[in-house]
């Protein structure tokens, strides 16, 4: 079985840059499927998340490839198909985007329910919901979604719960359909001001992403064009929170530093240098342990739900007991056992985790049990004592383009390996 081994407690140093947003990405490639005509993305990662939807997208008769590094060319012009079967899409939770996006251009889309990491119940109500304003019949059955419109009309839609699949759903269907869509308590992650960058590039008519409103004019057509999605807010915050895991000294490149002001903020109260610059962050420590802190997921502006397994790896060795609450997923401390097996201390009651600082980890072989707890797992492993051996690698590909070498190139002790023998003397 493939494994990360980690021989912990390298300092990292130097500097690293971001990847494009995978979050981001994803819908934008399946927005794609609403466009006739070439589009050219830049910055896309190379992460196994975007190889399914390129497959998807190759599935239903579009045409998608990588062109050259970082850059994918897609040509939906001649797609054909609206039905997109369970076994492919349940691989990745962005194929929810597909609903959206092959009942804007069919009004017409039969979709597997999506897939993608468990942390507890993943409702799509709220996209149906806002399909059905739209004016389209959803019927569930046999584990696949069918939504048909014979016209989608604008509407007002409020969602219920603030969430961003929704807020793009509706926004990808809302963009070829007749007069206007608002969207309130819309989600506003950068990621959604991304996809409505996007396709306003392509002809759409989208304002307001970015705030709890968002106007849609439907427009008749959308064309190709070329785009660059944004950098990876959680990558670049996993990096900045391995930094000042290892004590280390590093300046993160490709970065938008206004989104991750919750996680500097927080990183500071901890007693974290951060210095901020144009597109770069770099941080360090003074060599103290760090100070327990509080932490409370919220969505954005809030502190991200997508950090909160590597915060929390970070707070079981800073001084004093921290509380780390969960309100966005209801089950999204599953990994917290492998970081117990590991020396921590953490105790979970309902959505929070309560951390009690511990001078150091110890390394130990643990699971990724979903795509953050596994980089949760690898900043453990760096910080801890010994060699940890990290399994279940799937999820971590799914969303960290070059990892490991990002790491080592920081100077971490960390190598990818399918035997089972002794890896110590392998590593560095
Ligand atoms: C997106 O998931 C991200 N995925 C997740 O990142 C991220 O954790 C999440 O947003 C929250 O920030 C992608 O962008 C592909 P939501 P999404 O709809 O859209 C409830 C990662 O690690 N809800 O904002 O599926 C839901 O149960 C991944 O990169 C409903 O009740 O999340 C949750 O409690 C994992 N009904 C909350 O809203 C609905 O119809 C937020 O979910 C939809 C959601």
């Amino acid at each position: 079985m493939e494994k990360l081994v980690i021989l912990g407690g390298a300092k990292l140093s130097g500097e690293v840059e971001i990847s494009g947003a995978k979050n981001s990405a994803v819908a934008i490639l399946a927005a794609t499927i609403m466009v006739k005509g070439k589009c050219r993305i830049e910055n896309v990662p190379h992460v196994s998340d975007i190889n399914v939807l390129i497959d998807i997208i190759s599935g239903l008769g579009g045409k998608a490839q990588f062109a050259s590094k970082g850059v994918v060319e897609i040509d939906c012009t001649d797609l054909n198909k609206y039905e997109a079967d369970w076994e492919t899409v349940r691989r990745i939770r962005a194929s929810s985007y597909l609903m959206g996006a092959l009942l804007g251009r069919f009004g017409h889309a039969r979709v597997g329910m999506p897939g993608g990491c468990d942390f507890g119940v993943r409702p799509i109500d709220q996209h149906i919901k806002g399909f059905k304003n739209l004016g389209a019949e959803v019927e569930v059955d046999h584990g696949m979604v069918d939504l048909k419109a014979d016209r989608l009309i604008g509407d007002n839609i409020y969602l219920d719960v603030v969430s961003v699949g929704a807020t793009i759903n509706i926004m990808l269907a809302a963009c070829l359909a007749e007069g206007t869509t608002v969207i309130e308590s819309a989600a506003k992650e950068p990621h959604i001001v991304d996809v409505a960058n996007f396709l306003n590039c392509m002809g759409a008519n989208i304002k307001g992403a970015g705030t709890d409103v968002i106007k849609i004019k439907g427009v008749s057509e959308l064309h190709g064009g070329e785009f660059s999605v944004i950098p990876d807010q959680i990558e670049a915050g996993t990096f900045m929170i391995a930094a000042a895991a290892t004590g280390g000294d590093v300046t993160i490149t490709n970065i938008i530093p206004e989104h991750m002001e919750s996680l500097s903020a927080k990183l500071e109260e901890m007693g974290v240098i951060i210095d901020e610059y144009d597109e770069a962050i770099r941080i360090r420590t003074n060599g103290k342990p760090l100070k327990c802190a509080n932490v409370k997921t919220q969505p954005y502006p809030g502190f991200p739900t997508d950090l909160q397994p590597q915060v929390l790896t970070l707070l079981t060795t800073a001084n004093g007991t921290s509380l780390v609450t969960e309100n966005v997923w209801d089950n999204r401390f599953k990994y917290v056992d492998e970081l117990n097996r590991m020396g921590a201390k953490i105790s979970v009651d309902g959505r929070v985790a309560a951390v009690e600082g511990r001078p150091n980890l110890t390394g130990a072989p643990v699971y990724a049990t979903d795509l953050r707890a596994g980089a949760a797992m690898v900043i453990a492993g760096l910080m801890a004592k010994g060699v940890t051996e990290i399994y279940n690698l799937k999820y971590i590909d799914r969303g960290y383009e070059n990892l490991e070498e990002k790491l080592r190139s920081l100077g971490a002790q960390i190598a990818r390996r399918n035997d089972s023998g002794n890896v110590r003397a392998d590593i560095g």
